[in-house]
C-alpha cells in the first residue's frame, strides 16, 4: 500500500515495527516519491499519537490514514494461550480504531480525506482455529460501518477493505500456531491487492474484496454460510486424522494389566 500509495505520488509515512524493512521500502520507495517512515509497535498509544504529529508536521497535514498493520493467531479456542485474544483484539481493532481517533482532528482539514481499514474476508464469516482473529476482523467491519456514517458529515471517507488470501509474510509472523494444512495455496500478489483497495478508496467505495477467492468466500458468507463451516469441519477432522497418524502409538501394555 504504501508504495502504491508513493507510486501515485501521495507523500506516505509507513510505519511497522522493523527500522530495517521501513529503511528498505522507503529505499524502493525513492524511485516514485521520499517516503518518510517512523518504527514502532502500533499498539503503543504514545507511538499512535508521535505517528499522526510526524505525518501532520512534516507533511503539512493528513489526507488518508491506512490502518494495514494486524495478524493472526491459530489454535482451537480452548487451547491457545489465554493472552492470545487480548494481543489479538489489541493490534487488529484498538489499534486501528485508535489510531483513526487520534488522526480524525486532522484529517477534518485534508483533502478529500478518507480513511482504509485493512480487515479480512474471515471478518465476514469465521473459520474455526482463527476465534481471536475473526472476531477482530468482524469488529473491524462494525467500526468501519458506524465510522462511515458519522464521518460522512465532516467529508471523511471511510472504505473497509476485506482481503482473502494475500501473499505476505502473514503466516510466518502468526502471533501463536501455524498454518493449519487446510488453508494452504496462493494468495494474490499483495500490489494487486493494494490496487484494487486504492481504486476502491478512489471511486468512495464503502468496501473492497479484491481478487475472485475473495469474492467467491464473500458470496458464500452471505447466502451460505454453512457451506464455509461444513467444508472448514472437514478440513479440520482431516488435520487431526493427520496429526493423529504422525503421533508415535501408545506404548503397548501387557493384556494381564487392563483393567
Ligand atoms: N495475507 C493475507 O492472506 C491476509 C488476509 C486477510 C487479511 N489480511 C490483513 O492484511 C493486513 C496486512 O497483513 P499482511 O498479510 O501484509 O501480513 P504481514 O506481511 O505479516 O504484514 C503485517 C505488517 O504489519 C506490521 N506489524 C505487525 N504488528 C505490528 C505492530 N504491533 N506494530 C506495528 N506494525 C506491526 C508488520 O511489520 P513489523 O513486523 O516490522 O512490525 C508488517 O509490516 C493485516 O491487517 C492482515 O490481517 C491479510
Amino acid at each position: 500500500m504504501a508504495l502504491e500509495l508513493a507510486r501515485r505520488g501521495c507523500r506516505v509515512v509507513a510505519t511497522a515495527r522493523r527500522q530495517e524493512r521501513l529503511a528498505e521500502l522507503a529505499t524502493t520507495a525513492d524511485e516514485y516519491e521520499p517516503m518518510l517512515h517512523e518504527a514502532g509497535d502500533i499498539c503503543d498509544p504514545g507511538f499512535r499519537r508521535h505517528l499522526v504529529e510526524v505525518a501532520v508536521t512534516r507533511l503539512g497535514g493528513l489526507d488518508l490514514v491506512v490502518a494495514a498493520a494486524g495478524g493472526g493467531g491459530i489454535g482451537r479456542f480452548r487451547d491457545v494461550d489465554p493472552r492470545l485474544l487480548d494481543r489479538i483484539l489489541d493490534l487488529n481493532l484498538v489499534a486501528p480504531a485508535e489510531l483513526v481517533r487520534e488522526a480524525l482532528p486532522h484529517l477534518a482539514n485534508g483533502r478529500d480525506p478518507a480513511v482504509v481499514l485493512i480487515g479480512s474476508i474471515l471478518g465476514l464469516h469465521p473459520l474455526p482455529l482463527h476465534a481471536a482473529y475473526a472476531a477482530a476482523k468482524s469488529g473491524l467491519h462494525s467500526l468501519a460501518a458506524c465510522l462511515r456514517v458519522e464521518l460522512a458529515a465532516e467529508g471523511i471517507d471511510v472504505t473497509m477493505a476485506s482481503l482473502g488470501p494475500v501473499e505476505s509474510e502473514f503466516w510466518e509472523s502468526l502471533l501463536e500456531g501455524t498454518r493449519p494444512g487446510w488453508s494452504r495455496g496462493r494468495g494474490m500478489p499483495p500490489e494487486r491487492a493494494a490496487e484494487a483497495i486504492l481504486w476502491g478508496v478512489a471511486r468512495r467505495r464503502a468496501e473492497i474484496v479484491p481478487g475472485w477467492q475473495a469474492k467467491g468466500y464473500a458470496f458464500l458468507a452471505r447466502y451460505a454460510p454453512g457451506m464455509i463451516d461444513r467444508w472448514a469441519a472437514r478440513g479440520l477432522r482431516r488435520d487431526s486424522m493427520a496429526t493423529a497418524a504422525t503421533e508415535p502409538a501408545a506404548p503397548h501394555r501387557p493384556s494381564g494389566d487392563e483393567p
